[in-house]
């Protein structure tokens, strides 16, 4: 496979998290809130912007993935992904969501199937407020009308892997996030 490059810097992602974690402990000042982090993609991105909100808060994990239709990564590479396939949930929240202030810790944000279905989902245990947190955006590869309340950089379609995300399974623990060139 052909290098990767760097599309944003550990510094940059850094930054803008400390940003994101500002813009959130203003927005609810005097609140507490529970992070929903959506694995596994999520977990660098939730540990690093839960440390930069100076609230009263907490974190979970749910884990989610698509049924059937979405391809190889190396077709997802080559060709996109543009089906509108089922989300199937592997693990659920641990507690109670009822009455909280809840923010979803997504990785990207790219068709908007997966955090669409996970709205639906977590906002049948009734949650006080349901926001959604994404580090990254492609809005061209967008499907489904969702937006993300704290987006961290909005980005062109191209695969990228890094801080958290992944190319099957590989370049989670890199710390600028990378694009996969399409050779
Ligand atoms: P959506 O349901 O199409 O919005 O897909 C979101 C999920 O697709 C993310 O949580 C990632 O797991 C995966 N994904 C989408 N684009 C990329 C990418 O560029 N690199 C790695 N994973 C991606
Ligand atoms: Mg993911």
């Amino acid at each position: 496979m052909a290098e990767l490059k760097v599309l944003i810097s550990r510094q940059e992602i850094a930054k803008r998290v400390s940003e994101l974690g500002a813009q959130i402990t203003k927005d609810f000042a005097g609140q507490s809130i529970i992070f929903v982090g959506v694995l596994k993609g999520a977990a660098i991105f939730l540990s690093d912007l839960a440390r930069q909100v100076d609230l009263d808060s907490t974190f979970d994990f749910i884990g989610v993935s698509s049924y059937g239709n979405r391809p190889s990564p190396t077709q997802e590479l080559q060709s996109g992904w543009d089906s509108t396939g089922e989300v199937r949930l592997t693990k659920d929240v641990d507690q109670s969501m009822k009455d909280r202030n809840v923010i979803v810790v997504e990785d990207i944000l790219d068709t908007g199937l997966t955090l669409t279905v996970l709205k639906k989902l977590l906002l049948a245990h009734q949650p006080r407020t349901l926001k959604i947190a994404a580090l990254l955006d492609k809005p061209s590869r967008r499907k489904l009308p969702l937006e993300g309340d704290y987006v961290g950089f909005k980005i062109p379609d191209e695969f990228v892997v890094g801080y958290g995300l992944d190319y099957a399974e590989k370049y989670r623990s890199l710390a600028d996030i990378c694009i996969v060139p399409r050779e």
